[in-house]
């Protein structure tokens, strides 16, 4: 495997091919396949590839990230469940970050942020064992002060900040979601955690998030793998980049 390679950009994009694999499971075939996409991530200045194996594999399958991982040289981010079965995954393949995500097999992406609070006792083994074996485990929380406190307890590096309700809201609102983003990243790094935010994010709502000063790197999937259906990925990548740039 080529090591992973951690990119310069101040704020760092990690594109999740997901729904690449979404597409091709469509028809049951391996086209699209999502290791050229993760490819062109890297040949576009993409920070890191993401991708979430669910327990129903209705996305990215067991094989696509060995694949993944010899195809590039960026960091993968693997999202995963808190289960053994994933944590098995996890150090068999040694990616550069795992981040914890709460799953439910019923829903159609995932909704809510990880109870770290509520399961402190769950999450604790396996966040030892992926810290023992060298890999970077991020929390994918709420941005509320008791799952920063959580993570703080469960000694994770990094925390990811759900950022769907900013997403959703409209108006005032959103200026409450983006005021709790911004207060809980600032709350994470003061306590020595690296917040990064992702979820539902896109080319209009992803400015007033990229210019928080202490996120370190954004994840973002669905709108810039449908975006490049109809500009390529590599010019929705480039310009995500761009309005991330100019956002600092
Ligand atoms: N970060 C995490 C932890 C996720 O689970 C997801 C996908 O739900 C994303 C980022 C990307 O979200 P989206 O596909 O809405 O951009």
């Amino acid at each position: 495997m080529i090591p992973p390679r951690l990119h310069p950009h101040l704020l760092r994009l990690g594109v999740n091919i997901d729904h690449v694999a979404t597409i091709r499971n469509a028809r049951g075939g391996d086209h699209p396949d999502p290791v050229r996409a993760a490819q062109i991530v890297a040949e576009c200045g993409g920070d890191g590839i993401t991708a979430h194996l669910r327990e129903d594999r209705r996305h990215i399958r067991d094989e696509d990230l060995a694949r993944i991982q010899a195809a590039t040289n960026l960091p993968l981010n693997l999202e995963m469940a808190a289960t053994d079965e994933m944590l098995a995954i996890a150090l068999r393949h040694m990616p550069h970050a795992a981040c914890i995500v709460p799953e439910r097999r019923e829903e159609r992406t995932t909704e809510g942020g990880l109870d770290a609070a509520g399961q402190h006792n769950r999450l604790a083994p396996i966040v030892a064992r992926l810290s023992d074996a060298g890999i970077r485990v991020s929390l994918f929380i709420a941005p509320e002060e008791r799952q920063i406190e959580a993570a703080m307890k469960l000694r994770a590096p990094v925390v990811e900040l759900h950022t769907g309700e900013y997403a959703h809201a409209v108006g005032e609102q959103q200026a409450i979601e983006l005021r709790r983003l911004s207060d809980m990243a600032a709350l994470a790094a003061k306590n020595g955690i690296e917040p990064h935010a992702g979820h539902g994010l896109t080319y209009d709502n992803v400015q007033p998030v990229a210019a928080i000063p202490q996120l370190a790197e954004l994840n973002i999937g669905h709108y810039l793998i449908g975006e490049a259906i109809f500009t390529g990925l590599e010019a929705a990548v480039l310009r995500m980049r761009e309005l991330m740039d100019s956002a600092r």
